[in-house]
């Protein structure tokens, strides 16, 4: 007799209904959506807060003189302002970006680092929070397990003299694990070092307060947290983002320009050079509110549920191997990246596979982490990664239908 199935809680599942991108099918079959590290869909109330200010609010922000001038520039500042919320900071310490590479680079740029500055990050970073650490300065990476988790406690043998900054994911895009970031905060601070947190895959996956962690700057991209491309946000203390030199200059920016000098804004404006990305930010807004109505913490429970179905899952796949794979289940998130040895397969064949015989949706590649797959010894792996709108039961059908792989 087969052991009867488990009821899993699916405290989220009403939400599929708000993602018209769940509607699609492939060869007739409706798709599996489980990329949303690479980036999610978007929940309706996105698609209409972008397509109304399209539709009937069109002007530029903090540069026109008419009712729709500022009514757009009201609804800009709106935006920074539930940001700032959503975070726990203030409307000051928010710049919008293009992304979280973008927010990385305009720290990079700005401390006006050395090249034998040093920067300490675990070596599994994603190149975005890697390489401009790299070109403006030195990169020291911090250890790996055998398994590819950072040794995060070997922080302190990482640090010297010539230390400037500390940068590393908050959950990293191929562990899937909550970084012990309190600690390598507490770390820099005993020392007087700033650190940069990467929340793009955390962000919209556990509740973030950035007084309560006292992180000095963080960092997460818009399309990854329910909302569109082109838009991201820097969060900076406000005496830091002060100091930072400018990162591009141009109009919107400055306030006064004569033919001796210039005056720019002050924090945020000053970094936000150019007409910048108005629905962008309008429609990040609305993907916050969003997951503030369905509660991060009810987000965070169900992520972390997720998480661990996935690994157990994987466990029941023969020759499933998992990066990270003996970090806390308890700090994992729907993340998980894993190699198939039993296969004989690619990863990229892998999710190929799943896709054209599965409608199963994932990744496979190297995730922009070549330095993690090298040290692994790998040529790519397979990312799973699920969102408020997946189920137990589609995690059930990717650990069946990668069993089905295996053969
Ligand atoms: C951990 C992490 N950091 C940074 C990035 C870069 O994000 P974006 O390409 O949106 O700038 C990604 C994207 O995959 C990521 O997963």
């Amino acid at each position: 007799m087969t052991p009867p199935r488990p009821v899993w809680r699916e405290p989220l599942a009403h939400t599929r209904a708000d993602f018209p991108l769940l509607e699609r099918t492939i060869d007739g079959h409706p798709i599996v959506y489980l990329d949303s590290a690479s980036t999610a869909p978007k929940p309706r109330c996105v698609i209409d807060a972008i397509t109304r200010v399209l539709s009937g609010h069109t002007a530029n922000v903090h540069r026109g003189v008419h009712t729709l001038a500022d009514e757009i520039t009201g609804e800009y500042e709106a935006a920074r302002l539930r940001i700032a919320t959503f975070l726990n900071a203030s409307p000051a310490e928010i710049v919008f970006t293009r992304n979280a590479t973008e927010g990385v680079n305009l720290v990079a740029h700005g401390l006006g680092l050395k090249a034998d500055d040093e920067v300490v990050l675990p070596a599994l970073e994603h190149h975005s929070n890697f390489l401009p650490w790299r070109v403006h300065a030195r990169a020291v990476p911090v250890g790996l397990s055998e398994d590819g988790y950072p040794l995060y406690d070997d922080v302190g043998e990482a640090l010297s003299n010539r230390t400037r900054l500390l940068a590393l994911a908050h959950v990293s895009n191929t562990a899937g694990v909550v970084a012990p970031i309190e600690s390598w905060i507490a770390t820099a601070h005993s020392r007087g070092l700033p650190v940069l947190v990467d929340a793009s895959q955390s962000a919209s996956h556990v509740p973030i307060d950035v007084r309560a962690l006292d992180c000095d700057f963080l960092v997460f991209s818009g399309h990854k947290l329910l909302g569109p491309s082109g838009i991201g946000v820097l969060y900076g203390k406000r005496e830091l983002l002060e100091r930072l030199a400018l990162y591009q200059t141009g109009g919107g920016m400055v306030r006064y320009h004569g033919n001796e000098r210039f005056e720019v804004h002050d924090v945020p404006l000053r970094f936000e050079a150019g007409t910048p990305n108005i629905e962008g930010a309008i429609g990040l807004a609305a993907a916050v509110s969003y997951l503030d109505r369905l509660g991060m913490d009810t987000v965070s429970t169900h992520s972390h549920a997720l998480g661990k179905h996935l690994i157990e899952g994987l466990r029941t796949v023969p020759g499933a191997r998992v990066v990270a794979g003996s970090a806390p289940v308890e700090r994992r998130i729907a993340l998980v990246t894993f190699v198939l040895d039993a296969s004989g397969l690619a990863p990229e064949s892998v999710a190929r596979l799943l896709c054209d015989r599965h409608q199963i949706l994932v990744s496979g590649g190297y995730h922009c982490a070549h330095i993690l797959h090298h040290r692994l010894n790998l040529e790519g792996t397979v990312r799973v990664s699920a969102s408020v709108f997946n189920t137990h039961d589609e995690v059930e059908r990717v650990v069946s239908a990668l069993r089905e792989i295996v053969g």
